[in-house]
Parts: structure tokens; C-alpha cells; sequence
């Protein structure tokens, strides 16, 4: 993650939590230093009592302690490889003081403090000298008042991927679980979109599902599929709100890259052309790389959904800010070049709030993550429900 939040005050509560998130986020992004990792950790008066004593020999609490990674007492600086700029320590006792002296927000006091932090970071001191303190100064007020102005042109939302709950179902061939029951309690939940992959060789999802699917979805039906012909038509017969297609091969246990547009550029704009024909948009399913989104473009296809699958099994931090690059940079260019852009694949609660921030994401499709939760949220209640039935013959 770009951004790593480290509570250690029990005041600090999960929406300034992510407040503070998307600040950092937009700060670094601001400053030019997005690539750079940044922790922050919202602490008490008395742990940073402790540190300004330890590292500035400094008597008392203080508000923000900025620790660059790199300190070697240079000005900015000027590598934009992927690394750790350093650590912010902020006082969250300090913040609510002082946002309740200026009759301020603790989040807008709180963008003060990272705001600042970061400039420490980046090498401005208003210790320094005068000049230097109407330096910082300004760039503060530059850096707040473009926060403040930051108003997200596209809000993200959730389509949930059932494919899984038709998984368990096919295990043992009966009709439980239903994924089409499944639809139904995530757009009550709040899912803007429903995805099912309707794969040739039927493992999970089945005709029968996406038919029902077409008729009780009340949000927008996605239909995830390979560029065969007997799907295609398929496609065409029950007309979804979106087709997105994938590459497909028989042997994996789920979609593993992205489509090669490129090399198959021909075929793929003839389904695009067919289901224009049928008035259903087309997104293609492409790993984050120019050369596939602008052949994506060149193809007609509506939207693009950006795999995150590498991003999100990334093995160690320094590749996942690689991988987040990439896809930072992807959505961008796909949406400079006028295509809509969705995101999805091993996407879970720790990995998707940074993708979820970027501009111009508007899906995020989410499946296993989801469902895998379901069923520890879920499994007390199940429990506790077959209890009742074995102990007192009966659930009521
Ligand atoms: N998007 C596409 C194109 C997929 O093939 C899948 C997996 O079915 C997903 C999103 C959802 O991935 P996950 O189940 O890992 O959330």
C-alpha cells in the first residue's frame, strides 16, 4: 500500500481513518512523490512526548514528528523509484485540541498535519530561516487549498461476482446455495452490479442462472464471458447490461491474465460489432498495459476492466507499488483515450482501498474475497440456527 495508517490512539475513529487515507493519497500525489510509500501513525500526547524526547531532545508533546527514511540532509529529493519517503507521526490529542481551538474539523486539522509532515518529508524546514518558513508556508496553503478544491469526478461502486456461491452449489449438483438468492441479498447490501462468468465448460454458473439472473437483477447484470461462439450467442439471446470479455482456458481454476487485444484484435472487434448490434456494451478484460488499452480503443470497446490480479499477489511491497503504478497509470490512459474503466481481481478488504481511490475507476468487481468472508460472518449464526434445531427440536 502507498499509504500505510497505524492507529495507536483508541480515539481515532474507521471514517477519519480513511479520511486520512485518501488525504495522504491525494498529498503524495500532489507533490509528485506518488510512487513513494508513507506511514502514518496517529498516536497519543504522551507517545510523542516520548519520541520528541528520544530524537529532538525536546520536553513535552508536540503536534506532528516527521522521520525521513532516507535522512541524509539533502533538500528534495529526487529519486521517483519506488521507496519509502518515511514516517509521520501525528498526535491525535494534539489534532482534536487544536481543530476545536481553530473551530475546525479534526479531519481538516488532521490535513493540515499530514500536509505538513510531508513537506518535512520532501525536505522543506520552517526552522530553517524566515525564507524558508514562507516557503513551507505557502506550499501548505497551495497544498490544503488544492485538497479542499478535490472533488472526485467518478464514484466508485461494487458489483459482486456470485460465481463462487455457484461453485458450492455444482459440488454437490442440488440447488443450494442459489447464486441467483445470492444476487438478490448483495444488491440489498448495497452492490451496484452483479458479474457471473458463464464459462464453456458450465463449472459454476449455468444457463439457467443467468436467465433468472436477466429478469431479478435490479442493479446492472455483467456478463463475464470467453469469445466463443455458442456464448455469444447466448449473449445476444438475454442481452445483459455489460459483456465482459476474458480469456478462458479450461484448465485454470480462474481467469489468469488479461486478453492478448493485440494479437487478437480481428476477432475480438467482431464481437464488439455484434454486440453493439444488440445495443450491449462491450469492457475488455486486459492486464495494465498501454499497448492492450489502446488497442482496446482501436477496437470499439466501451470499457476496459483492469485486471489487478499481479497487484494484488504481489510478493513484496516494492512490486505491489509497481503494480499499483501500472494500474494508476492504465486507468488514466484509458480514460484520457475516452474508454470507461473497471478494475477487479483479487481484490480484498486489505488491497482495495487504494485502487478504489483511483480517479477514474468506475467498477470494482469483487467476488471470492466476498464470499469467502460470508462464510465466517456467516457461520456463527448457521451454527447457532442447526443448534436450536438439534437441542430444542426446533428453531423458534
Ligand atoms: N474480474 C474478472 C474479469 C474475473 O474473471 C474475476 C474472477 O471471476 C473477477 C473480476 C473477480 O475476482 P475475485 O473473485 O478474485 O474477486
Amino acid at each position: 500500500m502507498p499509504v500505510e495508517l497505524i492507529k495507536q490512539h483508541s480515539g481515532v475513529n474507521d471514517s477519519e481513518l480513511s479520511h486520512c487515507r485518501r488525504s495522504s493519497l491525494l498529498i503524495l500525489r500532489l507533490c509528485a512523490v506518488s510512487q513513494q510509500h508513507l506511514n502514518i501513525v496517529l498516536t497519543t500526547d504522551s507517545d510523542i512526548a516520548e519520541l520528541n524526547r528520544r530524537y529532538r531532545s525536546k520536553d513535552g508533546a508536540t503536534n506532528v514528528l516527521s522521520f525521513p527514511f532516507n535522512d541524509s540532509g539533502d533538500s528534495f529529493i529526487d529519486s521517483l523509484s519506488p521507496q519509502t519517503l518515511g514516517d509521520i507521526v501525528i498526535s491525535y490529542d494534539h489534532a482534536v485540541a487544536e481543530a476545536r481551538k481553530l473551530s475546525c474539523s479534526t479531519e481538516q486539522r488532521l490535513d493540515w498535519l499530514i500536509v505538513h509532515g510531508v513537506l518535512h518529508l520532501l525536505g522543506y524546514d520552517h526552522e530553517r530561516s524566515a525564507r524558508d518558513a514562507d516557503i513551507m508556508f505557502d506550499k501548505e496553503t497551495e497544498l490544503l487549498s488544492e485538497l479542499k478544491n478535490y472533488r472526485r469526478f467518478i464514484m466508485p461502486h461494487l458489483a459482486v461476482n456470485v460465481d463462487h456461491v455457484a461453485t458450492i452449489r455444482q459440488a454437490r449438483g442440488i440447488d443450494d446455495p442459489d447464486p441467483v438468492a445470492a444476487a438478490a441479498v448483495c444488491e440489498l447490501a448495497g452492490a451496484k452490479g452483479i458479474v457471473v462468468h458463464l464459462r464453456e465448460d458450465r463449472r459454476h454458473i449455468q444457463d439457467r442462472d443467468v436467465r433468472i439472473l436477466r429478469e431479478t437483477v435490479k442493479t446492472k447484470l455483467n456478463l463475464e464471458m470467453g469469445a466463443a461462439k455458442e456464448i455469444i450467442s447466448f449473449a445476444l439471446d438475454i442481452k445483459p447490461d455489460l459483456v465482459t470479455l476474458v480469456p478462458e482456458k479450461r484448465q485454470e481454476l480462474t481467469t489468469e491474465g488479461g486478453l492478448d487485444v493485440v494479437s487478437q484484435k480481428k476477432k475480438l472487434a467482431k464481437t464488439i460489432v455484434k454486440m453493439d448490434k444488440a445495443s450491449i456494451p462491450v469492457s475488455l478484460f486486459i492486464d495494465p498495459k498501454s499497448s492492450q488499452i489502446k488497442a482496446a480503443k482501436d477496437i470499439g470497446a466501451t470499457f476496459v476492466e483492469l485486471h489487478t490480479g499481479r497487484y494484488a499477489e504481489a510478493a513484496d511491497e516494492a512490486q505491489q507499488f509497481e503494480e499499483f503504478e501500472m494500474i494508476r497509470t492504465s486507468a488514466e490512459e484509458a480514460h484520457l483515450l475516452g474508454l470507461r474503466v473497471n478494475a477487479g481481481h483479487g481484490l480484498n478488504y486489505f488491497n482495495t482501498s487504494a485502487i478504489a481511490l483511483l480517479d477514474p475507476i468506475e467498477e470494482l468487481s469483487i467476488g471470492h474475497a466476498i464470499i469467502s468472508r460470508a462464510v465466517f460472518s456467516g457461520l456463527d449464526l448457521a451454527v447457532r440456527d442447526m443448534c436450536a434445531i438439534v437441542e430444542n427440536g426446533s428453531l423458534y
